[in-house]
């Protein structure tokens, strides 16, 4: 029996159960397979609000905002309680236009991050190239973005794991969870570990299962529509090229430490598929080379593959559900590193007071609940 149960071991169910733990909760983290296998550790761990930031609703934007503010503090929390590093970076992000429809866009992105509040500065191809010289000499113009941080996501996952198990959190790998109900003044989950089912007891309940939320888990609730959104993700290796993430429209390029260069990201519907593929691999490399001719004579290290997890809407679930101990921290969609740190601050304190905040309101569960029960009403 716990205080807390945790469905999920990815960045946002770790996340939550280091900042229950924190405030006194106990907290068992259940976890189908390792910590961050379906998407955590394959992000590339963009800290950067400004992206697509004209599709994004201003409450999302303002929880980014939020979560990067938070982010040197979560980290420093993390790396102070389990030791490990989270790879936090603050070199920022630098866009690169190739051609006058890129410097159209890059000018209507400044308007907007000003007006969003987010800090940017335009660059000529001259001044891109004096920053970043790999920089494709076709370039002709830039846009920094100083604000935009990053960590290694496949560090921020173990660390938070070490993290969570220093201050007394239960991280059970390997442990699928089948049903979830409310059974006797408590939650009751069926877990499944080794071909063994058996109970486990909580008071609360969190989902934080990523794309698995509705796929073989049972619960109360009514479906709201979690699917898997596929990104692949090329890893070259050699001499490194560039300090800052660099990207355009197309692609996303973000320097690790050790030589590593990552090229991200498709986004594809392909269900519950994990495999690369050629036309994957052959865009990012097209789009990469176009920035960075220099990645020509890298080695492919790896091509990773993540399923994101995504409601319609493509906002978070983030509190109550509509069955009473069950709460959601779940479809962070390309967000979900980001948004680790407000998303833990934000579920601790519903879970912990019951209360609220009116910036968490547009991401309700009851959003889709309410859809659900119109649509119902239709038919
Ligand atoms: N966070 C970037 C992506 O999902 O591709």
């Amino acid at each position: 029996m716990s205080d807390v149960a945790i469905v999920g071991g990815g960045v946002i169910g770790l996340a939550c159960a280091f900042e229950l733990a924190r405030r006194g909760s106990s907290v068992t983290v259940l976890e189908r397979e390792e910590p961050g296998f379906g998407a955590s550790t394959v992000a590339a761990g963009m800290l950067t609000p400004s992206f697509e930031v004209e599709l994004t609703p201003q409450s999302l934007v303002e929880l980014q905002l939020d979560s990067l503010r938070r982010y040197p503090q979560f980290v420093r929390d993390i790396e102070g309680a389990g030791g490990r590093s989270c790879g936090y970076r603050d070199e920022g992000s630098l866009w690169v236009s190739r051609h006058r429809d890129d410097e159209l866009e890059l000018d209507h992105t400044l308007k907007i991050q000003q007006q969003r509040g987010l800090p940017a500065r335009r660059l000529t191809g001259r001044e891109v190239r004096a920053l970043e010289p790999y920089v494709s000499p076709r370039a002709v113009g830039g846009l920094l973005v100083e604000s935009d941080h990053q960590v290694d996501s496949r560090k921020l996952v173990p660390a938070l794991r070490a993290a969570c198990e220093a201050i007394g959190v239960d991280v059970r790998t390997g442990t699928g969870v089948a049903t979830v109900e409310r059974a006797a003044g408590a939650m009751e989950l069926t877990c499944q570990h080794g071909g063994v089912t058996s109970p486990f007891h909580a008071d609360q309940v969190l989902l934080a299962a990523g794309v698995w939320l509705e796929e073989g888990l049972v619960t109360p609730l009514p479906k709201i529509g979690m699917r898997p959104i596929k990104g692949q993700i090329v890893h070259l290796q050699g001499q490194r090229l560039v300090r800052h993430v660099i990207r355009n429209s197309d692609v996303y390029l973000v320097p690790r430490d050790g030589g590593r260069l990552l090229i991200g990201a498709t986004e594809e519907e392909q269900g519950f598929d994990m495999n690369p593929t050629a036309g994957g691999t052959l865009d990012l490399l097209r789009f990469g080379f176009e920035v960075l001719p220099g990645i020509y004579d890298l080695d492919i290290a790896e091509i990773d593959v993540g399923l994101r997890p995504t409601f319609h809407d493509h906002m978070p679930v983030l509190g109550a559900t509509t069955t009473d101990g069950i709460y959601m921290a779940s479809g962070h969609y390309r967000g979900g590193v980001l948004l680790a740190a407000a998303t833990a601050h934000w579920m601790a304190e519903i879970m912990l007071t019951g209360q609220v905040p009116s910036e968490i309101e547009p991401f309700s569960f009851q959003r889709f609940a309410a859809e659900n029960t119109q649509q119902e009403a239709a038919s």
